[in-house]
């Protein structure tokens, strides 16, 4: 037996159609996605969904954060998983796909969970920490260049044992291919290493579509 697996499309697809039953609105994002070409890969996929939806479940997550909104796949399968006065505060700095998400969080009548904040997600996680707000989860899936930043903030913003995942730490298996040396695979590697080094959490990546890393703050 192999000890690893390459998921293509076609693996990711199987695995789809193996597992859960969507929500109907789930179903409709991803239909919109594949109708958008490249710019489909932004969302995360169906099995990582699904562990952030179990992780919310098994917690009893009620606040969430999201840094990167997208068309609202990701944030609509969390609000699915919190409990009723759940809530989730989604960043993102694109007017249309926001509208878009937007409009999905209304057909799922989750338009009161979950609340979109337009604009540079540096700017308003500044502002969330000056309110003091406290979450359960943060998810971070925006910018690769401002990662650092949004985990520092994130660190603020999360309570104790609260959780903090970030996507795309595996960056297609580049940053484990010392030929690769462009410019966002270094990022990638950077924050990759500055989480192994940060005491204040625990931690490990998981192979989960690009690859998450789930933390926990001590
Ligand atoms: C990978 S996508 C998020 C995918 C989403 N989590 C999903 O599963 O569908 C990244 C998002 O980050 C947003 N983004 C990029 N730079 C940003 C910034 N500086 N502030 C806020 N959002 C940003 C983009 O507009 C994009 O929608």
């Amino acid at each position: 037996m192999t000890k690893s697996l390459k998921i293509d499309e076609k693996l990711e697809k199987y695995i789809s159609d193996n597992s859960y039953d969507l929500h109907p609105v789930q179903k409709e994002i991803i239909k919109h996605n594949n109708s958008l070409g490249n710019t489909k890969k932004m969302q995360i996929s169906v099995s990582q969904a699904y562990f952030l939806q179990l992780l919310i479940k098994s917690n009893n997550i009620k606040n969430i954060l999201e840094i990167g909104t997208f068309t609202g796949y990701s944030a609509l399968s969390m609000a699915l998983a919190t409990t009723t006065d759940g809530k989730v505060t989604s960043l993102d700095i694109n007017k249309e796909t926001s509208e878009k998400a937007e409009s999905f969080f209304k057909k799922a009548n989750l338009e009161n969970k979950i609340k979109v904040i337009l604009g540079p997600a540096l700017d308003t996680l500044e502002g969330l920490k000056e309110e003091k707000k406290i979450f359960d989860l943060v998810f971070i899936d925006a910018d690769k260049e401002n990662y650092k930043e949004y985990y520092d903030l994130s660190m603020n913003l999360i309570k104790k044992k609260g959780f903090i995942l970030i996507d795309n730490v595996l960056w297609h298996g580049d940053v484990a291919d010392p030929v690769k040396n462009d410019r966002l695979t270094n990022i990638i590697r950077e924050f990759n290493s500055l989480i192994k080094n940060d005491n204040r959490v625990e931690k490990t990546i998981l192979p989960l579509g690009d690859g998450v890393t789930i933390c926990r703050k001590i």
